[in-house]
């Protein structure tokens, strides 16, 4: 079946020496029989590629530019992440489409670019409050996949996850209830599956939003979640690591 995977997005936290630290324990201590993998600042990720050394723990990126190569200024490509060593990319994490304005079109295009250029993106989904709560949430969802299919095909999600990450879950200490993320997980799974039954049942669906040690095993219990994408507590080995151990638990 799905092998869970759970992911740390340490965001713009840190520095070096934190990197470096945080990565060896959780290189150290991290399952073996979960995908874990560390989503560190760019500036760091050699730093944490040598840290996590070949246990298993795999590294990637927080974003990526929509081109190869260019006059880019300030913009980091695919193929460089590769070359350092990751093997996963954020694509359209809601801090990214609400702070720094990327559509759901410009996101279609670096999940795409991310896996010519080798990597496994990793896309972020979810609507606000307001949009729950006007039960547009199912519209939103397929608002910001349609330009997947789009852009990639439904086969591009057989070599990419799915994060769903309500906004009004991040980093408020609200996370959504396991039912209401199961609920949101079934409905994506299921349009997933209109579109390609066996893309849809091997697809990982990750959960994030207010993980932390004590709900994560209720939440990873879900039929339909796969693991989690955490971000405060992934900023500490030891809840990072207990996470992880949840997830192991639910295989
Ligand atoms: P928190 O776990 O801090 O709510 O952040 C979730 C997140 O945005 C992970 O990408």
């Amino acid at each position: 079946m799905r092998r869970p995977m759970v992911a740390g997005n340490w965001k713009m936290n840190g520095r070096r020496g934190m990197a470096a630290e945080l990565a060896a324990a959780v290189a150290e201590s991290a399952p073996r029989d979960i995908d874990v993998l560390l989503c560190p600042p760019f500036p760091y990720l050699s730093t944490v590629v040598d840290a996590v050394g070949d246990v298993g723990v795999t590294v990637g990126a927080q974003n990526l530019c929509a081109h190869s190569d260019g006059a880019f200024t300030g913009e980091v490509s695919g193929e460089m992440l590769a070359e350092s060593g990751c093997t996963h990319v954020l694509v359209g994490h809601s801090e990214r489409r609400s702070l720094f304005g990327e559509t759901s079109a410009q996101v279609a295009s670096k999940f795409r670019r991310a896996q010519d250029a080798g990597l496994v993106p990793i896309l972020c989904l979810g609507e606000t409050l307001d949009e729950r709560e006007a039960g547009r949430t199912s519209e939103v969802l397929d608002g910001q996949l349609q330009p997947v299919f789009d852009e990639a095909g439904v086969e591009g999600l057989a070599r990419a996850v799915i994060a769903y990450e309500p906004v009004w879950a991040i980093g408020t200490g609200r996370s959504a209830t396991p039912e209401q993320a199961q609920e949101t997980h079934a409905w994506l799974r299921a349009r997933v599956s209109r579109e390609s039954p066996e893309v849809a049942a091997g697809l990982l669906l990750l959960y994030g939003g207010s993980v932390k040690a004590d709900n994560a095993a209720s939440l990873f219990g879900q039929a339909d979640i796969d693991g989690g994408l955490i971000g405060g507590a992934s900023l500490e080995a030891d809840s990072f690591l207990a996470i992880c151990k949840a997830a192991t638990a639910q295989q």
